[in-house]
């Protein structure tokens, strides 16, 4: 039977195949349990999880839908293509409303967009329960959240509503990934904890990531120069575009015009400049007659130049998710780019200030939401500290596992890795010592305490719960008795980021190993998370850095013609997807393949740098290469 949808697809909407995570969540609207969060990025093709299955469902679905210029143009779209559909907005006036509403309930319609504000006049639910809809979607799901951006008092109602109409198909849609927005949606919508989650599209392989900590400002001024220097160029002849985030609107005024004196074609942009400079700054860069843009966070809407080399974060935003949707600015045209985030002490003091301030808020903000916050801004401290993998540690946190790129093998930390050597692009065998005993620490700690109990075990310090629990015998007691307990506690923070130790959701949270963590601990799978560095190996960090160069030499036993055949498949396919060949693989990861010589799926997966996002794309390609 779902052959056939590809069929009707191109029938009905002229495409020529779903994205696999499109047919995944229609596939569990239509056959599975009718329970679907989809979060994509911008673009992602979510309105289709919606629109296919409405036409493929007898009776009317129904999507609330907060814009209503978006309405209208879905319905103009829909009906060129034949599919009956129609909206109901305030916009509207009161006789075309009511017949519309009369098509309706004559179920003229395949699809009916409502807004939300529709649902507050009376009778509108009720209406909607007699129309008996087969699906239900919410689109903008986030717009529910009260402490998201784009909150609308509105969606409350839509528990209600689910709860009265009680249709046979949820689907609720949304570009927000953050797990506490994604949280709130199930919770407000009375969607069930068991709810499948389709996420996806969030790898952005071709960024080059990175984080630098530098106090003061001139350092962060000079990194800014040479930032720009390295991914544009002469600033007489740039090749392309480039963003600097200064944090606030005075560094924003301060930086432009220190880069305009270095010869850069630089304009600002900030809330507090006048709606017409704000603009003016837009087109520039949109058209190209400015080459970089300071601006504040203020700075992003309607921002689609492709070109743009580099995002540099002269202060870090408040969270992960402001981070990641600023840093995509950079490379949409899919070749390299440079996204670096330079924090510092100060920040912390400062954005902690902002919090509770509540910034341009008038009231001070409630203790739950400065407690939110704060925890969103110490992720982003994480992703600055983390010691594995930058990209897959931000896929990660949105849950994208799909997408998992085993170490993208360009960003700080991946190059870090290739540096330090080893086989299979692994810390040092000392530094995976290091790791090793950490885990096995939380191992021993079996499920009985969190995450201080267990630093303090390694560290040694004896008290009298760890006695009750006799951990304080345990083997692991006080092996790293000569390391600072902050050290300890940051690398555990490490570990969790990496996704070997994991931390139950209970009041009194537990840390446990993870399946990766077990494995790592056993020595089954190499370790790629970096120990931080002991403090005062922390000045030499930048200068160490090599950006992509790997200089080891070839794994035993490489074949050398293989290896040049993989190359040449490897250039094929970046082509192809017009990529370049890093973000297919790299060099090191083709070495490893024409060293070991997988002759199936499994045994290519145990090649580091092939992560399953690689392995999905790539993997048949090289395995038919390997045979030959
Ligand atoms: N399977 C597909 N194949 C090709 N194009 C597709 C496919 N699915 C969607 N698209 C196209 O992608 C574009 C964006 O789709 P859509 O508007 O649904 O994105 P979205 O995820 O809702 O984004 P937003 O978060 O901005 O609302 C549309 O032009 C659509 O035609
Ligand atoms: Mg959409
Ligand atoms: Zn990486």
């Amino acid at each position: 039977m779902s052959g056939a949808w590809e069929e009707r697809l191109r029938d009905r909407f002229g495409l020529d195949g779903f994205r696999p995570w499109q047919r995944e969540a229609i596939a569990e609207l239509l056959e599975g349990s009718g329970r679907v969060l989809a979060i994509a990025p911008t673009g992602g093709g979510k309105s289709l999880c919606y629109q296919f299955p409405a036409t493929e469902l007898d009776g009317t679905s129904v999507v609330v839908s907060p814009l209503i210029a978006l309405m209208e143009d879905q319905v103009r779209a829909l009906t060129e293509r034949g599919i009956a559909a129609t909206y109901l907005a305030s916009n509207l006036d009161d006789d075309e409303r009511r017949r519309r509403w009369r098509g309706v309930a004559e179920g003229a319609y395949a699809l009916v967009y409502v807004a939300p504000e529709r649902l507050a006049g009376a009778g509108m639910i009720d209406l909607l329960r007699r129309l008996r809809p087969p699906l239900v979607a919410i689109d903008e799901a986030h717009c529910i959240s009260q402490w998201g951006h784009d909150f609308r008092p509105d969606y409350l109602r839509l528990g209600a509503l689910l709860e009265a109409v009680a249709p046979p198909r949820v689907l609720a849609c949304t570009a927000t990934a953050t797990p506490i927005v994604r949280d709130e949606i199930l919770a407000r919508l009375g969607l069930g904890p068991e709810t499948r989650l389709v996420l996806r599209g969030f790898a952005r392989p071709n960024l080059h990531l990175a984080t630098e900590e530098i106090d003061g400002k001139a350092a962060r001024k000079r990194v800014v120069t040479e930032v720009l220097g390295e991914a544009l160029g002469a600033p007489s002849q740039p090749a392309g575009g480039a963003i600097v985030y200064a944090g606030t609107r005075k560094r924003t005024d301060e930086l432009t015009a220190d880069l305009r004196l270095r010869g850069w074609r630089t304009a600002g942009y900030h809330a507090g400049m006048d709606a017409d400079a704000r603009a003016a700054t837009s087109h520039a860069f949109a058209d190209g007659s400015v080459d970089v843009v300071v601006a504040t966070n203020a700075f992003g809407m309607g921002i689609d130049r492709p070109d743009i080399r580099a995002v540099v974060h002269f202060s870090p935003p408040g969270s992960i998710e402001a981070y990641y949707q600023e840093v995509g600015r950079a490379g949409r045209d899919g070749k390299p780019a440079l996204g670096l985030l330079l924090s510092g002490a100060a920040d912390i003091a400062l954005r902690r200030f902002l919090i509770e301030s509540g910034g341009r808020e008038a009231e001070r903000p409630s203790q739950a939401r400065i407690d939110q916050q704060w925890g969103l801004f110490r992720d982003l401290l994480r992703y600055v500290e983390a010691g594995s993998c930058r990209h897959d540690f931000i896929l990660r946190y949105f849950g994208d596992e799909h997408e998992l790129l085993g170490g993208c093998g360009h960003c700080d930390v991946c190059e870090r890795l290739a540096a330090q050597g080893g086989e299979e692009r692994a810390v040092s065998e000392q530094d995976a010592i290091v790791v090793r005993k950490a885990l096995s620490g939380v191992a021993r700690a079996r499920r009985q305490v969190g995450f201080q109990k267990v630093a303090a075990i390694l560290h040694g310090d004896r008290d009298a719960s760890l006695a009750r629990w006799g951990l304080d015998r345990a083997s692991t007691f006080g092996l790293f008795r000569d390391r600072p307990l902050p050290w300890i506690q940051a690398l555990m923070r490490r570990l969790i980021s990496a996704g070997l130790v994991d931390i139950t959701g209970d009041r009194y949270p537990i840390v446990f190993l993870t399946g990766a963590g077990a494995r790592v601990m056993k020595g089954e799978l190499p370790v790629r998370v970096l120990p931080p560095d002991p403090p005062r190996e922390r000045a030499r960090a930048r200068g160490g850095q090599t950006r992509g160069a790997d200089a080891r030499p070839a794994p035993a036993g490489m074949d050398a013609g293989l290896f040049e055949r993989l190359r040449a498949r490897r250039l094929a396919l970046a082509k192809e997807r017009g990529v370049p060949a890093y973000v297919v693989c790299h060099d090191r990861v083709l070495m490893e393949i024409a060293a070991a010589r997988p002759i199936d799926r499994a045994a290519l997966a145990r090649i580091p740098g092939m992560g399953p996002a690689r392995l999905d794309a790539y993997g048949d390609d090289f395995l038919s290469v390997i045979a030959g």
